[in-house]
């Protein structure tokens, strides 16, 4: 898919990809420069979208980690299968709430979403909240960006940590939540 039609099928699932464009490179590097990639071995990303936080992930992760990617959108899936074919990074065809099938009891080291919280029913959100906290090792971190401050209150019921920071160079500006 060229760019013109991911943003086609970003703009005409609205409800579900909660965005009118894409993350910044600016956001995916401030987002990023929260994780540790030294030594994280299994990492997860929620709302692959079209790649550009995975291409970051990729960018960063060592050769030897797995990369497990949850995105609902088939195009979206296909396309993300056809951008990243190396072996070591899995595209999930699947919502995040069903995370624990496919992590086979194992823990992650980081999570990194993009999903659009505030439009996902509470049951559903709720799952991949429990989820993520009980997939994630003691010290791994949590992290999401996100357009309302507000979910940051969301967090708290889940993680003991909880910090945030934000940019501007983001179309709309947007939050970084880092949680441990
Ligand atoms: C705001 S877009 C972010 C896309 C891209 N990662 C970025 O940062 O620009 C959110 C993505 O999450 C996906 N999504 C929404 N609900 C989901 C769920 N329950 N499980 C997995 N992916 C989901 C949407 O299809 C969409 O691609």
């Amino acid at each position: 898919m060229n760019k013109s039609s991911l943003i086609k099928e970003l703009f005409a699932n609205i409800k579900t990809t909660g965005a009118v464009t894409f993350s910044s490179k600016s956001l995916v590097n401030k987002m990023l420069s929260f994780a540790d990639f030294e030594g994280a071995k299994i990492i997860v990303e929620l709302g692959g979208g079209d790649g550009s936080i995975t291409r970051g992930i990729i960018n960063r992760m060592d050769e030897d980690s797995i990369l497990l990617v949850f995105e609902i959108s088939k195009p979206f899936c296909e396309n993300l299968k056809k951008e990243f074919p190396q072996d070591n990074v899995h595209i999930i065809c699947d919502s995040a709430e069903n995370m624990d099938q496919y992590l086979e009891g194992k823990s992650a080291d980081l999570i990194l979403s993009s999903l659009p919280f505030s439009l996902i029913p509470k049951e559903s959100r709720n799952e991949i909240y429990k989820k993520s906290r009980s997939h994630l090792n003691q010290n791994g971190y949590f992290i999401q960006i996100c357009y309302s401050y507000l979910l940051k209150f969301q967090f708290a019921n889940y993680f003991q940590s909880i910090r945030t920071a934000f940019t501007l160079k983001n179309f709309p500006p947007a939050f970084i939540i880092i949680c441990n």
